[in-house]
């Protein structure tokens, strides 16, 4: 059956990179024989220009019925001039929640060939091999209480709500240690349960599943500002991290410096097996729209490419051909190819679909 891919560009160099992850599925099809049919739709700010809406009801029923969504990125300048209700209605943050994908995956493994892009030490980095189970669609960006008011004073009080149920803590836990099964048995659990009781009942949870149901996984708690320290100090110490909504976005961003670049990162946002078995999937560089490079054919799509890779293991459930594509992506990089934000000073800069075209001669040659 071929699969039902929604291709959303959006936003800034959302559309850049997204093409670029396109033609390197495009060849997956064409050469591997994966069962795979893009279809590109307008959401967020390009929607609102082009028919006075953040979300055609086109796109979102493509969205509600594809096996799995690249995007891009969200996040223009102009959004100041939409509605605040029609920025909701066209949001990330709507479609994570209602394909439920809790669980949002983000690797990141040291590229050998960018140790001395990395700020820190080629020592310290070489061999950093984790992945990052960030729970996705709870805690401090949906929990309510949430908005202005406006208190009796007369001055406001912008509030948002940090909380997470046991269910919720449950399955990004259980989803993390079957991860780390799969790995090297080693999870690091990160919250705040010193100072948040959301956080002390995530570490209450994870450590009651952990007795009972994955005791052959190691266990370490780790409290997030610690967390951040160690990604820098010594990320080779880590396998699985889970951890919440808002510690998630931020550490992974710090451990963006792995590779010297934020856009190096892909990752996937998986939900639970469905009824049908199938899990829905949202597959995107964890990225956003850089308005400071867009339009100049100048951004890394390797971050958007390595979340194609990862599309191609969880939704096309080919993990050779994965692996093919995290392969050709490392000889890229050997081979000296660099886009300005992993270039050294004095290195010769790739555009963006040439960065590409590096990959794809890597890919023919693989074959
Ligand atoms: P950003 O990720 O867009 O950019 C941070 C820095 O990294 C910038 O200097 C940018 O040039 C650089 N960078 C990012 N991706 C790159 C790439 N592929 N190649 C080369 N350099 C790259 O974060 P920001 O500047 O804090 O946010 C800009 C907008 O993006 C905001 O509106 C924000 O809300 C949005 N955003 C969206 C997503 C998403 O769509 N998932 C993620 C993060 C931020
Ligand atoms: C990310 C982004 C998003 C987040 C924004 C754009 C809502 O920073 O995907 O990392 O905070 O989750
Ligand atoms: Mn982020």
């Amino acid at each position: 059956m071929t699969l039902n891919i929604v291709v959303l560009p959006g936003d800034g160099i959302g559309p850049e990179v997204t093409d670029e992850a396109v033609r390197v599925l495009d060849w997956f099809a064409a050469k591997r024989g994966i069962p795979l049919r893009m279809t590109r739709h307008l959401f967020g700010s390009a929607a609102w220009a082009a028919q006075g809406t953040t979300m055609p009801d086109a796109t979102w029923d493509a969205i509600m019925a594809a096996d799995a969504l690249l995007f891009g990125a969200t996040g223009s300048l102009d959004q100041k001039h939409i509605p605040a209700e029609e920025r909701r209605k066209g949001s990330l943050l709507r479609m994570r929640k209602a394909l439920d994908v809790f669980a949002n995956l983000r690797p990141v493994k040291a590229q050998p060939a960018l140790a001395e892009v990395s700020p820190y030490k080629a020592r310290t980095v070489a061999g950093a091999d984790l992945v990052f189970v960030r729970e996705l669609t709870a805690g401090m960006y949906f929990g309510t209480p949430r908005g202005v008011e406006t208190q009796p004073d007369g001055t406001r009080r912008g509030v948002n709500t940090h909380t997470y149920t046991e269910a919720e803590i449950a399955r990004a836990a259980r989803f993390a240690f079957g991860l780390a099964r799969t790995r090297r048995n080693h999870l690091t659990s990160v919250d705040k349960a010193n100072v948040m009781e959301a956080g002390a009942l995530w570490r209450e949870v994870v450590t009651a599943i952990h007795a009972k149901e994955f005791p052959d996984v190691t266990l370490e708690h780790m409290l997030a500002d610690n967390c951040a320290l160690q990604l820098g100090r010594a990320p080779t110490r880590f396998d699985v991290i889970v951890t919440d909504n808002l510690f998630g976005d931020l550490l992974s961003d710090c451990a963006g410096a792995i590779n010297g670049s934020l856009g190096m990162l892909p990752s996937a946002a998986l939900s639970d097996p469905g009824p049908d078995g199938k899990r829905r999937a949202l597959y995107e560089p964890i990225h956003g729209s850089a308005p400071d490079i867009a339009g100049k054919g100048i951004a890394n799509p390797l971050g958007a490419i390595l979340s194609a890779a990862m599309l191609l293991r969880w939704t096309a459930e080919a993990p050779a051909e994965a692996d093919r594509l995290e392969k050709a992506v490392a000889t890229a990089l050997a081979s000296g190819a660099r886009t300005a934000d992993i270039a050294l000073p004095g290195e010769k800069v790739l555009s963006t679909s040439a960065m590409t075209d590096v990959v794809l001669s890597a890919l023919e040659a693989s074959k």
